[in-house]
C-alpha cells in the first residue's frame, strides 16, 4: 500500500553473500559468514537512511540445473549457499527500530498455520515491522527438498496459493484486536466470543483455527507478491499490499502498473492499496568516473558461466546445453514449457533487442535482469524519479541483489538518499511505528 506519493527505499539483502559479490569491495567478508555483526550493522545502515523495509528472498536448494550438477554454481558460490534469514530479523529489529523486514515464504512448500503463527510472532517481537512475501516457488531443485518428487505445475502452485493466503488472512482477523482483556481483577484474560473458529476444509489445506495468539500490533503484517504471470497478478490484486516486481523500461512498468490498477479495481480494492516495488541495481559513485570503475570491479568478478547458472535456476532450462547461437525467441519456447517464471522472461523477450542470442543474454544477465542505474548522486535520483513516475508515484524502488554490503548499501545511504530526501521524494524520518504506517506515509 503507499496512501502517500512518497518514494519508499527497501533494500533485497538475499543474495549478499552470493554471486561473486564477496569479491567486490564493500562486501561482507570480514564478517562471520552467517552471524549476527553483518546483519546488525546493515539494518542500522538501512535506519539511517530510512529505509521502509530489509529484504530476504528464499529459494531452499542447491542449485543443479546447470550442466546437470551442483559443482560450477557451489565453486563460483552462484546462488549457493543459502541460509534461513528468518532468525536474524529479531537481531536487526533490536538493531534498527524503525527499519521493516520482508521475509520470503513459500505457499507451495508450508503449512498456512505455521505461515500465520510464525509471521504474526515476528510481528510481535519487531513491533509491527514484519511483511511476508508469499512465494509460490518456482525453483525445481527446490521442489525435491521439500518431499516432491516434480515441481508442481504452475497453476496448481497458483491455485494452492490462492487458498494459502485466503487461509492464512482468515487466521490473521480469527482473533479480534479487542479480544484480551488481561483483567486481573475479574480473572479474564481474553473474551471467547472474539476469538473464531475457521473450520476451513479446502482442496489443499484443512485447518479449524482459530490461531492461538494474541493480535500483533499489524494485526495483518504487510503482505508482498513477487510474480508476474497472469495468475500472479491476480494473486497480487486480491491479497497484496506491495508487488515486488522486475521489470526493465519506464514503459513496461507503466504498462505494468495499469494492469495492476485494473485487477485491483475490479476487485474492489483502490489502485493505492497495492504499491509496487521495483527492482533497480544501483552503482553509485562520488564522481561519474568512480561509478564506472566500481561497475567495471563488479562486471570483472563475474565469471563467465554466472548469467547462465542463473539463467538455468530461474528458468528451468540447462542453459549449459544450448548453443549461445540460439536466439531468444526460440529459447522462450523451451522456458515457457518448464512452468516456471514465464512472467519475467517473456519481459526479457519483450524488452531485448531483436536477434539478442542466449549467449548475448547470459553475458548480461547478472548486471541487466533488472533496471540498472551507474553514476553520480544526482544521475542515480534523477533514474529513480523517472522509475517512480512511470510507476505512478505508487510504491518505490527495491535495491535488487549484485550490490556488495555492507559497503554497498552504506554508500547508497551516505551518497543518494540525502539527493532523494533534498527533492523531496523520499522520506526525512520515519513516519510511525509500524511497517504499514511507514509505508502510507
Ligand atoms: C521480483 C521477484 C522476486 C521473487 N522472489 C522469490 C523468492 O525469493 N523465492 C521464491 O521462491 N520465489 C520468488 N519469486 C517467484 C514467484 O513467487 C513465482 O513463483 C514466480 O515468479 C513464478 O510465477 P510467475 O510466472 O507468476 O512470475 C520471485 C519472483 C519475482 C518476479
Amino acid at each position: 500500500m503507499s496512501a502517500s506519493e512518497t518514494l519508499h527505499l527497501a533494500a533485497d539483502l538475499s543474495f549478499v553473500h552470493t554471486d561473486h559479490l564477496w569479491r567486490t569491495s564493500g562486501s561482507w567478508v570480514g564478517y562471520q559468514y552467517y552471524g549476527p555483526d553483518f546483519y546488525e550493522e546493515a539494518a542500522r545502515i538501512a535506519e539511517r537512511g530510512i529505509l521502509d523495509m530489509l529484504f530476504f528472498g528464499d529459494a531452499a536448494e542447491t542449485p543443479e540445473l546447470f550442466g546437470g550438477n551442483y559443482d560450477t554454481a557451489v565453486r563460483l558460490g552462484v546462488r549457493w549457499p543459502k541460509h534461513d534469514m528468518m532468525p536474524m530479523i529479531p537481531l536487526m529489529a533490536r538493531a534498527a527500530p524503525h527499519v521493516g523486514f520482508g521475509l520470503s515464504m513459500s505457499t507451495t512448500y508450508h503449512h498456512p498455520f505455521h505461515v500465520a503463527r510464525l509471521f504474526s510472532s515476528l510481528d510481535h517481537i519487531t513491533g509491527g515491522r514484519m511483511a511476508w512475501n508469499a512465494v509460490t516457488s518456482a525453483y525445481k531443485n527446490e521442489a525435491a527438498n521439500w518431499g516432491f518428487d516434480t515441481m508442481l505445475p504452475s497453476a496448481e502452485r497458483y491455485d494452492r496459493a490462492r487458498e494459502h493466503l485466503k487461509v492464512v488472512t482468515d487466521l490473521w482477523a480469527s482473533v479480534e484486536s479487542d479480544a484480551i482483556l488481561m483483567d486481573r481483577e475479574a480473572g479474564v484474560f481474553a473474551d471467547p466470543s472474539k476469538i473464531h473458529l475457521l473450520n476451513h476444509r479446502g482442496k489443499h489445506f484443512n485447518v479449524r483455527g482459530p490461531l492461538p495468539v494474541i493480535p500483533s500490533p499489524q494485526g495483518r503484517p504487510v503482505i508482498v507478491q513477487a510474480g508476474q504471470s497472469a495468475d500472479g497478478m491476480d494473486l497480487a490484486a486480491t491479497y497484496a499490499d506491495l508487488q515486488f516486481v522486475v521489470r526493465r523500461t519506464p514503459a513496461s512498468m507503466a504498462e505494468h502498473r495499469a494492469v495492476l490498477d485494473r485487477l485491483a479495481v475490479e476487485r474492489g480494492r483502490s489502485a493505492r492499496d497495492i504499491g509496487v516495488l521495483w527492482q533497480l541495481r544501483v552503482q553509485v559513485g562520488r564522481s561519474e568516473a568512480e561509478a564506472r570503475a566500481k561497475e567495471r570491479f563488479f562486471l570483472d568478478a563475474l565469471p563467465p558461466e554466472a548469467g547462465l547458472i542463473e539463467l538455468s535456476f530461474q528458468y528451468g532450462v540447462d542453459f549449459s546445453g544450448i548453443s549461445p547461437e540460439m536466439r531468444l525467441d526460440d529459447a522462450a519456447e523451451l522456458v515457457r514449457a518448464q512452468n516456471v517464471h514465464w512472467g519475467s522472461f517473456l519481459e526479457i523477450v519483450e524488452t531485448e533487442p531483436p536477434g539478442t542470442t542466449v549467449g548475448d543474454l547470459g553475458r548480461r544477465f547478472i548486471s541487466e535482469r533488472s533496471a540498472h542505474v551507474v553514476g553520480t548522486p544526482a544521475q542515480v535520483a534523477d533514474r529513480f524519479e523517472e522509475l517512480h513516475e512511470a510507476g505512478g508515484r505508487n510504491g518505490g524502488i527495491i535495491l535488487t541483489k549484485s550490490f556488495a554490503a555492507p559497503g554497498g548499501l552504506r554508500d547508497f545511504v551516505e551518497l543518494v538518499v540525502p539527493e532523494l530526501q533534498r527533492r523531496g521524494l523520499s522520506k526525512r524520518r520515519y513516519a510511525g511505528t509500524t511497517l504499514r504506517e511507514n509505508l502510507n506515509a
